[in-house]
Parts: structure tokens; sequence; C-alpha cells
């Protein structure tokens, strides 16, 4: 259920942080990934170093860390995540989240987030009971921040009461639940082709094209984590398989067809690759040589089978969503509708793959969705951000449960 997931890990400064460590381990041995945002009252507790060690990721500390923003700002932080935790989390933080504080990194992406936020406090018994501790807890939960714990029981302090941070077995199955509701597309199989194909010319050549694959690879990751059974089949990238995601590598388009065509029946299949539209008609056994031979070099081509049209059109067993990727470099819109009908397909996701918009091997996309009622654009968002939203309208569409 956690595979694939994305959890931005809040830890504050309490004598319980050293428990966050255990969470981080419960987590990535369910397959989530685990970033980590450590406050200055946290590093007293832990270190950069076991949090390093154990999330296998970079620990973000300081909000006016150059390097820090230039790789990652702290605004793409706090949304690059599924599920924001914040464990342990004292009455200050609680305090500066009620009250809209943005005083450091952790406070600055917690107001910054557009992504639920899940508490589990840990403080000392009168500081939980205080008067200004409940009304704060108050209202983040009005505003849809869910609680773990705290619970009751002896303290660091030696004091006896509310306050104890939730075990981190009983945070993980908060984090659980949160996800486990959110599943839409659980019991759902769903294809997505992804990335360029390579057709060769000789043992040695090959023909090509720019798709760097990221916006099929963000798709088949977003689909992953509302639960559907997601194969992938992607021609060669330089990209990490997603989590959760079954991967089918392939070559060439005969091969993408061949792994979609083995692959299914499916409930969907998103074709976002950059398939090459043709192939060598005589491929050399050996290395061509230029000595010996002419100027020029004239290749043969035939055409290559298009998976999109191909599985549009089938008559038996056509998947009950087609989804294709138009890649158009003028009259954008014009050309998408007429390739959605040309192609037989349910959905077309149209973008200008101009060089001057950077689309190709870029992060984010402007795409415009093209379906049997209209269009519809989308502002330039990242492509992770075109994943999510496609993913969720595919889950309404193939009507999982909500
Ligand atoms: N596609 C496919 N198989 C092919 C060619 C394209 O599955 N052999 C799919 C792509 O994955 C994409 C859609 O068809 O979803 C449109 O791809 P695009 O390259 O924009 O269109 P083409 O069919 O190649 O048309 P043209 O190059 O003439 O614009």
């Amino acid at each position: 259920m956690l595979a694939g997931k994305r959890i931005l890990l809040i830890i504050t400064g309490g004598i319980a942080a050293y428990k966050s460590l255990e969470l981080i381990r419960a987590l990535k041995k369910r397959d989530a990934s685990v970033r980590c945002i450590l406050t200055k009252g946290g590093e007293q507790f832990v270190t950069p170093m076991s949090v390093a060690a154990l999330t296998g990721e970079k620990v973000f500390q300081n909000v006016f860390s150059l390097t820090d923003e230039s790789e990652m700002g702290h605004i793409e932080l706090s949304r690059s995540a599924d599920l924001v935790v914040v464990a342990p989390a004292t009455a200050n933080i609680l305090a500066q989240m009620a009250n809209g504080f943005a005083s450091d990194l952790a406070t600055t992406c917690l107001l910054a987030t557009d992504k639920p936020v899940m508490v589990a406090p840990a403080m000392n018994v009168r500081m939980w009971e205080h008067l200004a501790t409940q009304a704060n807890v108050a209202t983040l939960k009005s505003r849809g921040v869910s609680m773990v714990g705290p619970t009751e029981g002896a303290m660091a302090c030696n004091e006896f009461g509310m306050g104890r941070l939730a075990e981190p077995t009983d945070i993980l199955a908060a984090i659980e639940n949160h996800f486990g509701n959110e599943t839409p597309l659980a019991g759902k199989k769903i294809i997505v082709t992804s990335g360029p194909t390579h057709e060769p010319i000789d043992p040695v050549r090959y023909i090509a094209n720019h798709s760097s694959g990221k916006q099929g690879h963000a798709i088949a990751s977003a689909l992953a984590r509302l639960g559907a059974e997601t194969i992938l089949v992607s021609g060669p990238t330089n990209l990490p398989d997603p989590a959760g995601v079954e991967m089918r590598k392939i070559t060439t388009a005969v091969e993408m067809l061949q792994a979609c065509e083995t692959s299914l029946p499916a409930d969907g299949v998103i074709c976002a690759a950059a398939v090459a539209d043709w192939r060598v008609e005589n491929q050399a056994g050996q290395k061509l040589k230029k000595e010996g031979s002419e100027d020029t070099l004239a290749l043969s081509m035939v055409q290559n089978p298009d998976v999109l049209a191909t599985i549009s059109q089938m008559s038996v067993g056509r998947p009950s969503l087609v989804v294709g990727f138009a890649a158009e470099t003028e009259k954008v819109i014009e050309h998408a509708v007429a390739k959605r009908q040309r192609k037989g397909c349910d959905w077309i996701v149209a973008n200008d793959v101009s060089p001057e918009t950077g689309t190709f091997g870029g992060d984010s996309n402007l795409v415009h969705m093209i379906d049997g009622d209209g269009t519809e654009t989308w502002p330039r968002m990242s492509k992770d951000e075109v994943a999510n939203k496609l993913s969720l309208q595919i889950a309404q569409f193939l009507g999982g449960k909500e």
C-alpha cells in the first residue's frame, strides 16, 4: 500500500525524536520514499547523518540554503510529497502551524504545502493540556490536519499523563490508513508506454528522438500510487524504475507493441511514448563501413506499427480507456483533435514540443486535454502534477471506489 508513496517527514525537537528514525525504517521497508526536514530543535536529538543514512536522501535543514534552494526550492519540497508527517510535533510547531508562521524551513513548507498533513504531537503533559495547545490542536483539526496520538504514559521528564509520542507502529498504521482510503484505482490494471524507441541501423547505430520518458514514468508512478496495477512499457531512458510499477523494458516500436499486447487485457492504456514512426527496412547485420562506400548513404525506411491506433481499434477486448499523447510543434489543438479521430483513442493529451518550450527533457509541461466533449487547457505545471491530475481523471473515468 505504501510502495511508491512519497512522505515528507518533519522532525522537530522533542526527546521522542529518536522514534522518528524507527518510523523512517518502517516506511522504507514498505518501499515508501521518505524525505526529511530536520528543525534546529530536531537536530539536538537526532543527527542529520542518521536521518540521511536511513532515508537514503539529502536532509533539508535550512530555508536559506542556497544549494538546497537551487536543487529543490522549499515550495517544490512541500508539494513533491503525497503526505506531510510531523513527528514528533512539539507544542511550538503546533502553535506556529495554527497561526500561520513561516519562520524556518519546516513551518514555511507546512504553510506552502497543498498536500494532506498529519501530526504526531509529543510534549510534557502540562504543555499538552494547556488551553493554548488545545486551542491550536482544535484549529488544526478544523483545517483538516489529522492527529496521531499523543498517548498516555510515563514521560522522559518523570511526569505521567497525555503527551507521549504515539508508537512508530501506530503512526505507520495511521499513514497506511490514510493511503488505504486513497486508492481509487485499486483492482484496475493500466499499461503505460514511455520514453523513445531506438530503431537500429546496424549493430552499433540507431535512430531515436529526444523523449526523456519523464512524463510517461511520472504517469506510471502516479497511477501506482492511486492503487492501480501498473505496467510500464518503456523504451531506453536514464530514469530509475518508478516504485510499485512492473517494468517491461523494450528498445524498438515493434517490441513496444508486443510488450503491450502480451500485457493485455487491461482497463486502461496510456500511450505517452514517443514511438519512432519508421524503422530501417534492411538492418545491416554488420557495422556499415565508410571505406569503399559512396559519399551519401540512403536508408530505406518502413512504417512501424502504431501502438496507440492498434489498441484503440481492437475489436475484441479493447480497454475501456485508451489515452494518447500528441507531440506537436504547430497548430497543436487542431492537429491533436484530428489525431484523436484518426487513431480512435478516447482522450488525447496534446503538448507543444517545439524546442523553445523546453518540453522534451524538461520538468514542466503545458497540455491540452481533448476528449469527445472538447478541449480543456491546463495551466503549465510540473510533469509530476500533470501525471497526478491525469491519474485522478482516469480514476474518475474508470469509476473505481471513491
Ligand atoms: N504512437 C504509437 N505508436 C506509433 C506512433 C505513435 O503508439 N508508432 C502514439 C504515441 O505514443 C502518442 C500518439 O501515438 O500517444 C501520438 O504520437 P505522435 O508522435 O504525436 O503522432 P504520430 O502518430 O507519430 O503522428 P505525426 O508524427 O504524424 O504527428
